[in-house]
């Protein structure tokens, strides 16, 4: 196959740390320009990578037209904006999550790839976990067979920890400012909200992201109950995906590893797995599976390769599937659901506190 001739927008903390590594180290890949506004920072990645092309802005890599995909990673408002340029400038894109940070932004976004015919993928790389794939394998094999009887609740718990697991690769600084980044919030939202909504999205998008992928519910989603602290983060909430009792609980644990798995009931066991933490190379998601009955059995199976890492198996989805026809495993068109959630999480939370406040005032 012809390599992809790849772009990289932003050179920041991901970029460094997880994505150009693994997009220079995927062989179907090459590494052609790299576009950072802090250009002091740009030229000593450039070096260090070894890339060929330099551009001070996104829009002028976007008209570099031996530039066939792009990558992205900014800050979360701003990056879907990145994305939504370059795919009118006739490139596929990879970006970081979130794709948007409101419905509408997600909406522009969607149109914009339809509109010139481009593919857009979004950073979820749980759904490129190797473990995970087994999960999703078996769960999908059980519903089918009916082996383990009936699906009867699941349940995602993430109390998160220490991400960045002391991952050493080198990181370029520079003492040169972040630009500033565009305020998008749900218009309805108000001010003092905003903070926290971003805080609880930029996090919690990945757990429901992944149940929905799990248990294979697309867009069959509905929110049946929000218990959320007044913080906006740490509690609960109760969905409906695609038919199945979902609970999504959240919160933090001063923790030296990381705090989250998910298990998915059936009548007769289980499947349980727990998460790595997010920058640990190399360690895919941990499985358990329970069978009930007379000869109950516990198995733990490994994904073969036995040690792999999800941004890393990410990136190669991705070159690996751009020239395709089908739409990507985490495509931006599928994370719209993600984002019409939280805009209805925050709906209701919002309304409980406006009821709260006025109790208070009684
Ligand atoms: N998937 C995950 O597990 C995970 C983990 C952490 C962060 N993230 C996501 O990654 C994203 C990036 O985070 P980060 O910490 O790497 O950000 P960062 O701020 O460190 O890096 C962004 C870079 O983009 C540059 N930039 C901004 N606008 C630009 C433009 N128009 N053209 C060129 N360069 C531009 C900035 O100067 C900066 O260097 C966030 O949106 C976050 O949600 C995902």
């Amino acid at each position: 196959m012809e390599k992809i001739r790849l772009g990289y927008i932003g050179c920041g903390f991901m970029a460094q740390k997880v994505h150009i590594p693994n997009f220079t180290g995927t062989p179907d890949c090459e590494l052609l320009a790299l576009a950072e506004v802090r250009t002091e920072l740009g030229a000593k990645v450039q070096k260090r990578f070894g890339i060929p092309r330099l551009y001070a802005h996104h829009h002028e890599l976007a008209q570099d037209a031996d530039i066939e995909a792009v990558a992205v990673s900014a800050d979360f408002a701003l990056q879907g904006e990145i994305a939504k340029d370059l795919l009118l400038a006739g490139k596929h894109v990879f970006m970081e999550k979130p794709m948007a940070v409101s419905l509408a932004q997600a909406e522009a976004i969607v149109d914009a790839s339809r509109t010139a015919g481009k593919k857009l993928m979004v950073g979820y790389m749980k759904r490129y976990d190797a473990g995970n794939e087994i999960v999703k394998e078996k769960v999908t094999q059980f519903r089918e067979s009916g082996e383990l009887g009936r699906l009867t609740y699941a349940r995602n718990h993430g109390f998160g920890g220490d991400w960045v697991c002391n991952l050493d690769t080198q990181m370029d600084s520079t003492e040169e400012p972040k630009p500033s980044a565009p305020i998008i919030t749900p218009e309805w939202l108000p001010e003092q909200y905003r903070r926290p909504y971003l805080g609880y999205l930029q996090q919690y998008t990945h757990n429901i992201n992944l149940m929905r992928w799990l248990l294979d519910a697309g867009d069959d989603v509905s929110i049946t109950a929000v218990d959320l602290d007044a913080n906006g983060y740490a509690g609960v909430v109760l969905f409906n995906m695609g038919g199945i009792r979902v609970t999504l609980e959240t919160g933090h644990v001063s923790h030296y590893r990381w705090d989250e798995h998910s298990q998915i009931y059936f009548e007769n066991g289980w499947v349980h797995t727990w998460a790595p933490p997010l920058l640990l190379k190399n360690t895919p998601a941990e499985v358990e599976i329970y069978r009930a009955g007379e000869e109950q059995e516990l198995t733990r199976p490994i994904p073969r390769p036995a040690w792999t890492w999800a941004y890393r198996r990410e990136a190669e989805y991705f070159v690996a599937n751009v020239r395709s026809d089908e739409p990507f495993r985490s495509s931006a068109e599928d994370t719209l659901t993600d984002v019409r959630l939280f805009e209805e999480i925050y709906r209701i939370f919002v309304a409980q506190q406006g009821i709260g406040a006025v109790a208070r005032t009684l």
